[in-house]
């Protein structure tokens, strides 16, 4: 008998696990038997990787293989266990020096034609292999820039099967396999300082709306979710298509995780494998349920836009549009940061700690002035509603628009601040909170829990004044104190103040409210 092993990575949601692959000649019925795969999986893969192997002009042993995938118990999703099959298969039938593929973490599918074809989730799965020691990873050539992203692990990248044999036999590439001039390299995407192009996006078009470019800045200082109400053509969707541009570029830890859920869902930009800044991603309100929250029953779970949103930005645009199964379901990953998505063969995971934008407008039919409304005064009122009052809570920072005034639209032009001004102010006040915050594991003023808020950071009782009776008259509630608190404290922290001032609270309040001053 002889035996062969190599290995592989299964990813389960944004985690990777890894996976023995081993092959074994031995006497009997010649024929290749695959163990430790889902049936259908598992069909599969046997007839790609014959036809690779007889498509890359190698002989098929003559004999009977088996091979083995462990643990058996991992779910085992896609096709991204081929390369490595084909090549364990290969080594034990000492096509391969053994030697060879000692080590090696292998990740790809295989066309039938032998072509190693790229596949989604190669970063998570690169990283997992590198946190569990191994030190050379095979990918498909077309996803190299993104494992080259993870530090520590040398990236060996093949476009064909034929390519890589020619690599572990010490032979010359085909000439197919001459490297890709085109290919970009994992710099591309390094250039953390670089804002992305957010396609000419500024403050400084919007005219008037001071207040709402305030609670831009608030919420992009504190990572507050956002409510803008108001008639159509007031600006709401203009406003919230600039958050992003007062935003800071992501970390390094948090860009290799965004830069992850993208690689799972198939939605990295081309050539920047790198995700710099934080996402924007806004839904249609057409959206379902799993395109929101992520699932999905077909060879691998997708993210959704919760998550497609991590660290970043989550627009709903027409918000009452969407249906109120897609808005409820965005309660859960609001609370935890992250989905799990639970399936016969396990629980996947997939971050999702986002700032939620909403837009609305009074009414469905949508006129611009009130006089002009066909609505009856019942669905008025009842529109607003189909956001629901639990996921109101959630929102530290309402605002109630008007149109921007002719006079403001003329004349405001040159007081209006550009992007670049508020991101300084927002990028202060967030070093401001960090230094605070140094010994937690939080990161802004938003992500502190309630009773640590309570503990640890309530200011002193005259500027709790005005909280505190807001309290009495029962108008703010436990929880709505909590998100007046963590407010109040990015507020502070734009201006510099080393803790609340009365004013900072009662701004706080006002925005939570939701009420005209
Ligand atoms: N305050 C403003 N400053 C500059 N342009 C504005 C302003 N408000 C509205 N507009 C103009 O009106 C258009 C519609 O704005 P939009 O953001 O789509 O409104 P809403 O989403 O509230 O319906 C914008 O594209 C912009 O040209
Ligand atoms: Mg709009
Ligand atoms: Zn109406």
């Amino acid at each position: 008998m002889t035996l062969a092993k190599t290995r592989s990575v299964s990813l389960v949601g944004v985690d990777g696990f890894v996976v023995d692959v081993e092959a074994a000649i031995t006497s009997g019925m010649p024929g290749l038997h695959l163990v430790g795969l889902p049936d259908a999986a598992l069909n599969e893969a046997r007839d790609r990787v014959r036809a690779a192997i007889f498509n890359s002009g190698e002989d098929w042993p003559n004999r009977h293989v088996t091979v083995s995938l462990f643990p058996a118990s991992l779910p085992k999703r896609g096709s991204t266990f081929d390369v490595a099959i084909a090549i364990a298969l290969l080594a034990a039938a000492e096509a391969v020096p053994p030697r060879a593929c000692e080590g090696l973490v292998l990740i790809g599918e295989l066309g039938l034609d032998g072509r190693i074809r790229p596949i989604p989730g190669v970063l998570p799965a690169v990283l997992a292999a590198a946190n569990a020691g191994c030190r050379t990873v095979v990918v498909p050539r077309a996803n190299a820039a993104e494992a080259e992203l993870v530090p520590g692990v040398q990236v060996i990248c093949a476009a064909t099967l034929r390519g890589l044999l020619c690599l572990l036999r010490d032979e010359p590439p085909p000439p197919e396999e001459e490297p890709d001039e085109t290919a970009t390299g994992p710099m591309d995407g390094l250039a953390l300082g670089n804002r992305q192009d957010t396609s000419g996006l500024d403050l400084a078009d919007v005219r008037g709306q001071a207040e709402a470019r305030r609670a831009l800045e608030i919420s992009a200082a504190g990572g507050h979710h956002l409510f803008f109400a108001g008639p159509p053509g007031c600006g709401k969707t203009m406003l919230a298509e600039r958050l992003q541009t007062l935003l800071p570029p992501l970390e390094a830890d948090s860009a290799l995780e965004v830069t992850a859920i993208h690689s799972v869902a198939g939605t990295l930009p081309p050539g920047r494998p790198l995700i710099v800044q934080p996402p924007f991603y806004a839904p249609h309100h057409t959206a379902t349920r799993a395109a929101m929250v992520g699932g999905g029953s077909g060879r691998l779970l997708k993210p959704g836009a919760v998550s497609l949103a991590h660290r970043g930005i989550l627009f709903l645009d027409e918000a009452p549009e969407f249906t109120g199964g897609t808005l409820d379901a965005l309660r859960q990953p609001l609370e935890e940061g992250e989905v799990r998505i639970s399936r016969a063969e396990g629980t996947a995971r997939f971050p999702a700690r986002f700032t939620l934008v909403l837009a609305a407008n009074p009414c469905p039919c949508a006129a611009a002035k009130q006089v002009d409304c066909s609505c009856a005064p019942g669905i008025r009122r009842r529109y607003l509603s189909r956001i629901s009052g639990p996921l109101l809570d959630r929102i530290d920072l309402k605002l109630e628009l008007s149109p921007a005034s002719r006079a403001e639209l003329r004349y405001d032009l040159e007081f209006a601040e550009t992007s670049d001004v508020v991101a300084e102010r927002v990028l202060l006040a967030r070093e401001r909170t960090l230094k605070r915050l140094v010994d937690t594991p939080w990161r802004s003023n938003s992500e502190i829990p309630g009773p640590e808020l309570r503990r640890r950071f309530t200011p002193g009782a005259e500027a709790m004044k005005a909280a505190d009776d807001a309290l009495q008259r029962g108008t703010l509630s436990a929880r709505g104190l909590d998100r007046v608190l963590r407010v109040a404290w990015t507020i502070a922290d734009l201006a510099g103040h080393e803790e609340p001032h009365p004013d900072d609270i009662g701004g706080a309040l006002m925005l939570w409210s939701g009420r005209r001053p």
